[in-house]
């Protein structure tokens, strides 16, 4: 049997995996947390996000690993980096842009004191992709911006708990929704989670909204990320100049959390989760 005609594609286009490649999965998922537990004692404030990119991209070749975001449509960093309002695909060395409660523009890419981050980063192992992000502080953060990161990642973790063969897309994307929503954030609409497997981005697209027992029925051996967006304001997004940096339209700060699972006989498999236990907010 050669690689081609492992598993098989359910009709809504998503890859059922064998057994053995979870295996696969959990190497490439650790190594990206990993670089996530390795990237947090260098979040300070006067730290720039080149910086802390370019640490990335070095832990990335040292484990003889391959970034997947470096030549991704043209993209040319080994981590997306996404401060305060920024929702996604924050560019590292980029400006940061001025956010609701920056008395002036900033002058350059480096953290201040209270700034709120994710970096998200996706690297390649053995065909294999790993796909996660979380959430740092510089400095000590406000009392909201914690309060909307603990949300985020425990949206992403609600999710996660409906992750289940029989369950739905629906399911995981209803129950975000509604975790997010009782605690007075809203969910981002505009980017979504992602089949991933030895491709980066396939099907389905993982909403994280929706309603309850809707969308395709979960099977073992689906892999995927849930990587929800929470806004403490509006939902909506727009993308600036760059073609990349999204930011959230009402300047409202932002959080997500990302993880690559896969679907087993019960539950899921968290590929991604911190090996140092950091599995959550991380400040220094
Ligand atoms: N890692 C992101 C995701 O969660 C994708 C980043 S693509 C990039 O799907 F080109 F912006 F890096
Ligand atoms: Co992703
Ligand atoms: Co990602």
């Amino acid at each position: 049997m050669t690689d081609q005609h492992r598993g098989r594609t359910t009709r809504d286009g998503i890859r059922i995996h064998e057994a053995a490649d979870f295996a696969g999965m959990h190497r490439a998922g650790a190594l990206a947390a990993q670089i996530l537990d390795d990237i947090a004692p260098h979040i300070i404030v006067g730290q720039t996000t080149a910086a802390l990119d370019a640490l990335i991209e070095g832990m990335v070749n040292d484990a003889g690993a391959t970034s997947a975001t470096i030549g991704y449509k043209g993209y040319r960093h080994a981590s997306c980096i996404s401060v305060n309002h920024v929702v996604c695909h924050g560019i590292p060395g980029g400006k940061i842009p001025k956010w609701k409660n920056d008395s002036h523009a900033r002058a350059d890419d480096s953290l201040k004191d209270g700034d709120i981050l994710n970096i998200d980063v996706t690297v390649i192992v053995d065909g294999w992709f790993g796909d996660t992000s979380r959430m740092y502080v510089a400095g000590k953060p406000k009392a909201y911006a914690e309060r909307l990161i603990q949300v985020t990642h425990d949206a992403l973790m609600v999710g996660i708990e409906a992750v289940k063969p029989g369950n739905t897309f629906g399911d995981i994307g209803h129950a975000i929704q509604a975790y997010a929503e009782a605690h007075q954030t809203s969910v981002v609409r505009d980017f979504c989670g992602h089949g991933l497997g030895r491709v980066f981005h396939a099907p389905p697209n993982v909403l994280h909204f929706g309603r309850a027992g809707t969308g395709a029925v979960l099977e073992e051996g689906m892999f995927f990320t849930i990587e929800p967006m929470i806004n403490l304001g509006r939902p909506e997004t727009k993308v600036l100049a760059d073609d990349w940096t999204a930011i959230t339209r009402d300047k409202s700060l932002s959080a997500q959390f990302e993880h690559s699972i896969g679907v087993t006989a019960t539950g899921a498999e968290i590929f991604t989760l911190s090996p140092g236990g950091l599995f959550h907010p991380t400040y220094n």
